[in-house]
């Protein structure tokens, strides 16, 4: 992802000092004038249940993500709202875009409202708006749900919008904020993206993350193996993250023209510039992503949203580890799903990765309908990546986060990531 140049704040970033007392202020600033920020959505009816046993993954990377947060919130001497209040308070540059979600049960429908409080301008307005549908749709999904497991309690949250994680866990606070992407430094719990809902990048008069997979399933299913071109394939901009180590090299093999001998396939590697500032330099429609047989995968800014579409290109991928994981990552395993490649210095690539990716390619050409990678990642994004299993990440999400925010304190939060 990359947006405005904020900047990931590498500095040490505030401390619950002064930024809380900051906090608290906005916080009551916001109290007496609610109507400024408040958009209050009308009760939400509730949709038929649905079983997220469908996605046993979702389980699993919900206690992943939060194993962290909750570590924290076991040494945490904050209440939740001086919790809330300073992450509230986190500034980079500028206090990062978030706002607060509020669930409060309505006596009248036995169903939560759900109502969104901007807390801090986010960058682009089609974000949160796009992350803000798809909570409101989790919600939908599953309110009878919530309102069964949380016992009718009204619950608040904070997600965020900037391109990176936010919250050190030497802020120590009882509860974590919801990101985009999450690192090993942070304690954040990272959830869809406004790219589901919204992405103008690539371009489709329907951008939403469920009109691009069908148009790509339905691609893949319309190509077959033998047909799609020999060719190892990317399309990215350059000027960001470990693809200024990796697409000059190949730049270099392309124009030298050692890139079959490298690859054992021709690659077709180009930069597309930062798309706001470079709108036509080799741009390629996404669902063309799809006739190439081998997908290159790389980082961008942070993280890289463009992975869901290559897995469902039902292309061979291969994918440079980043530090930055989006929230359904965990669920992906190398050598199932895609081929890990780590990222590498000019010479370890010439030397190291191309005669791995050499060897992944000539066992992929051996085979007359392609590997069975390629076709567990086009599974992947079929099965696994719908609208229903984004409700579910939400749902089981919530829960989880649950345990924290109706916590009294420290000692009772659980040792382990529970749903119940
Ligand atoms: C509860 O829901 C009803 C029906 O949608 C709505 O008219 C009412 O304003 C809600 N109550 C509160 C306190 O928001
Ligand atoms: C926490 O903040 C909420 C919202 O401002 C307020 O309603 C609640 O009373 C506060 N809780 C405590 C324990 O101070
Ligand atoms: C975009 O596509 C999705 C999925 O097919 C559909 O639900 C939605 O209504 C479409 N949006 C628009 C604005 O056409
Ligand atoms: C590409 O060609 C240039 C000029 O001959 C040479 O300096 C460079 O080492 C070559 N790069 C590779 C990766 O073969
Ligand atoms: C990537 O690096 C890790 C840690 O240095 C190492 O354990 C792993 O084997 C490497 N993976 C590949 C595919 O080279």
């Amino acid at each position: 992802m990359r947006g405005p140049p904020a900047g990931p704040g590498p500095g040490p970033g505030p401390g619950p000092g002064p930024s809380l007392r900051r906090a608290q202020l906005l916080t009551r600033a916001l109290a007496r004038a609610p109507s400024l920020a408040l958009l209050l959505l009308a009760a939400l009816a509730p949709a038929a249940a649905y079983e997220c046993s469908a996605h046993p993954w979702i389980d699993d990377t919900v206690k992943h993500w939060f194993t962290p947060a909750y570590r924290v919130a076991q040494e945490s001497k904050m209440t939740v709202n001086e919790s809330l209040d300073t992450i509230a308070a986190i500034k980079w540059a500028h206090p990062t875009g978030k706002s607060m979600v509020h669930l409060n049960f309505n006596k009248t429908t036995n169903l939560y409202d759900l109502s969104f409080e901007v807390l801090h301008k986010h960058n682009q307005p089609h974000k949160p708006e796009g992350m803000q549908r798809i909570i409101e749709r989790a919600i939908q999904q599953h309110n009878a749900d919530l309102v069964r497991a949380l016992k009718g309690r009204n619950i608040r949250f904070i997600f965020g919008t900037e391109d990176f994680p936010i919250l050190y866990p030497r802020l120590k606070t009882a509860v974590p904020s919801f990101q985009m992407c999450a690192d090993t430094m942070r304690i954040d719990v990272p959830v869809p993206d406004f790219t589901f809902e919204v992405y103008h990048q690539t371009r489709y008069r329907n951008t939403t993350w469920e009109a691009v997979r069908q148009l790509l399933l339905l691609k893949a299913g319309q190509m077959p193996w033998a047909h799609r071109e020999r060719a190892l394939f990317m399309r990215g901009d350059a000027g960001v993250g470990y693809r200024k180590t990796l697409i000059p090299v190949f730049e270099e093999v392309q124009s030298n023209g050692t890139d079959t001998q490298l690859f054992g396939v021709r690659s077709d590697v180009h930069s597309t510039g930062f798309y706001v500032s470079d709108p036509q330099r080799k741009f390629t429609w996404l669902d063309n992503w799809c006739q190439h047989r081998y997908l290159l995968h790389t980082a961008g800014f942070s993280y890289s949203a463009s992975l869901k579409y290559k897995l469902a290109c039902g292309s061979l991928v291969f994918a440079f580890e980043g530090a930055y994981r989006e929230f359904y990552y965990p669920a992906l395993k190398a050598g199932v799903h895609y081929v890990s490649l780590n990222e590498s210095s000019r010479d370890e690539i010439l030397n190291k990765i191309a005669p791995q990716i050499k060897t992944a390619i000539k066992a992929a050409e051996a085979l007359p309908d392609g590997p069975a990678m390629a076709a567990a990642a086009r599974d992947f994004a079929l099965t696994q990546l719908t609208q229903e299993a984004l409700s579910c990440y939400w749902y089981r999400a919530i829960l989880a986060y649950s345990k924290l925010f109706f916590a009294p304190n420290s000692a009772f939060v659980p040792a382990e990531v529970t749903f119940n």
